[in-house]
């Protein structure tokens, strides 16, 4: 079956508050990760995977998000008549980057109320879910594999990521049920972030889903849930127990990702991907050794 996906959704209307006060005036999306806002990087990913047509879910202070997608003029006359076209190239990428879209959510009810906001310009057709809080390594590719199992079994799929033990209380976590498919399982249970202790296994949901737009509909009478905020795995839950729906399915990610969501996984995320890079890691490297080594 071709998969028919062409949209993707990237909620950033949340409030960021573990930023603060970086996120004061500025949506944590925005936050660099070594030289690129994170939303850059999701957006990237998507495009990768076929996705042109990019809808953000903005919340206030949604400008900046906006002008990073857009034409800077003064910025560009001034690189140009400098004549520096490398940093100019890097002005004009994001700009070209997809066919980008804003709705804005009102008040941050929660991911499934954002989820819920991209209704109109989705329609009755599969989409793609994308947040910003987590950075898939390129050379790992997720969701092109996350949209072919979408085509192949007509059912929801959502991103799952083996956590240590220590870790389960901070995400949506997944009961399942092997396949026939050595990276894909089918889901039976999901609870959004389980007391330290009772989570029913360790795999954990990340921020990728390809959901099917009877997700819609459930999301419509979801009630708020954990944190009194609307839980979009509340509504998988729901779309897991319905027969009717598809079920949901996982697909277990066992590449490289980085989370931002948090500040220390931020700070560890930008060390990696910087350690990495030719232009940062040869002098990069050297000196976190002799760093890490004087905090002995
Ligand atoms: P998070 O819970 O990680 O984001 O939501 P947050 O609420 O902004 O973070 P903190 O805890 O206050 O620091 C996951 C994703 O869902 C979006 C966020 O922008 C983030 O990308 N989101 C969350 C919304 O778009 N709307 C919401 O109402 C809630």
């Amino acid at each position: 079956m071709t998969p028919t996906i062409t949209k993707a959704v990237i909620p950033a209307a949340g409030l960021g508050t573990r930023f603060l006060p970086a996120t004061k005036a500025m949506p944590k999306e925005m936050l660099p990760v070594v030289d690129k806002p994170a939303i850059q990087y999701v957006v990237e990913e998507a495009v990768h995977a076929g996705l042109h047509d990019v809808l953000m879910i903005t919340g206030r202070n949604k400008a900046a998000l906006e002008n990073h997608f857009d034409r800077m003029y003064e910025l560009e006359s001034t690189l140009e008549a400098k004549g520096d076209s490398e940093k100019l190239a890097k002005v004009e990428y994001p700009t070209d980057l997809a066919d980008v879209h804003y709705v804005r959510q009102g008040d941050p009810l929660g991911l499934g109320h954002a989820v819920l906001r991209a209704q109109m310009h989705v329609g009755d057709e599969p989409f793609a879910v994308l947040l910003g809080d987590d950075i898939i390594d390129p050379r790992d590719p997720l969701l092109e594999r996350m949209i072919a199992v979408q085509g192949e079994r007509d059912t929801t799929v959502v991103a799952l990521l083996e956590v240590p033990p220590s870790q389960t209380h901070l995400y949506g976590i997944a009961t399942v049920e092997q396949t026939d498919e050595d990276d894909v399982v089918r889901i039976t249970g999901l609870v959004e972030k389980p007391p330290q202790g009772e989570a029913p296994s360790n795999l954990a949901i990340i921020g990728r889903y390809v959901l099917k737009p009877g997700i819609f509909s459930i999301l419509e009478r979801t009630e708020p849930g954990k944190g009194g905020e609307i839980q979009l795995t509340d509504a998988l839950l729901e779309m897991a127990n319905d027969p009717t729906a598809g079920g949901v399915h996982g697909v277990v990610f066992r590449g490289r990702r980085y989370d931002t969501g948090d500040r220390l996984d931020y700070i560890k995320a930008i060390v990696q991907l910087a350690v990495e890079r030719d232009d940062l890691g040869p002098d990069l490297r050297p000196w976190l050794r002799e760093f890490a080594s004087s905090l002995d």
